[in-house]
């Protein structure tokens, strides 16, 4: 029975630059535990040998989790030789920004104003997200493969 990890969506509906995931809990994923307890969790859909990295979140934040937990995926396309993993998060998430590049991922493709479309589907989305920055674009992220 897969574990129940609804408590950690806002919304179980992600929109990505070219997919979307409608019941986000039915995704294959990695969970972190700290003291007997949920601390993040990371979801992935892979598809024609390439690994989307579609949500994580952290509950305990700047205590290594997150890093933990993508360090787990690579390890895990790299034992399924999944030739691409990549993740796509918004141009205000500084902090996932940062906490991609640190662990090898690179910025491949910027979509200005892809929050419009996305917008569209989630009206509740805000105009401003984190640190007041307008929220706008979508960044799509590639780890880069050792060869
Ligand atoms: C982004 C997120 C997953 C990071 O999780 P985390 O467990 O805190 O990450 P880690 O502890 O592994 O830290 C990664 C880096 O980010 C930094 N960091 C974490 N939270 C931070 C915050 N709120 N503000 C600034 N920096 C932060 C850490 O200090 C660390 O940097 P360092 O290694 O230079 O010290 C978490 O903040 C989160 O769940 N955010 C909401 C959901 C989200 O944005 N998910 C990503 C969508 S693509």
């Amino acid at each position: 029975m897969k574990k129940d990890i609804s408590f950690v969506f806002s919304s179980e509906y992600i929109i990505s630059t070219h997919k979307e995931y409608r019941e986000a809990h039915l995704l294959d994923g990695f969970i972190a535990y700290e003291d007997g307890e949920t601390a993040g969790v990371l979801l992935f859909s892979e598809d024609g040998g390439e690994c989307e990295l579609v949500y994580l979140h952290s509950l305990r934040e700047g205590k290594g989790i997150a890093k933990r937990l993508i360090k787990r995926l690579i390890e895990y396309t790299q034992d399924n030789r999944i030739s691409r993993l990549y993740v796509v998060t918004t141009n205000d998430n500084i902090t996932a920004l940062k906490l991609y590049q640190q662990v090898g991922f690179r910025i491949k493709t910027v979509y200005p104003d892809a929050m419009d479309r996305v917008r569209q589907k989630k009206p509740m989305i805000p105009k401003v997200g984190n640190h007041g920055i307008p929220l706008r674009d979508l960044i799509e992220l590639d780890f880069v493969m050792k060869k």
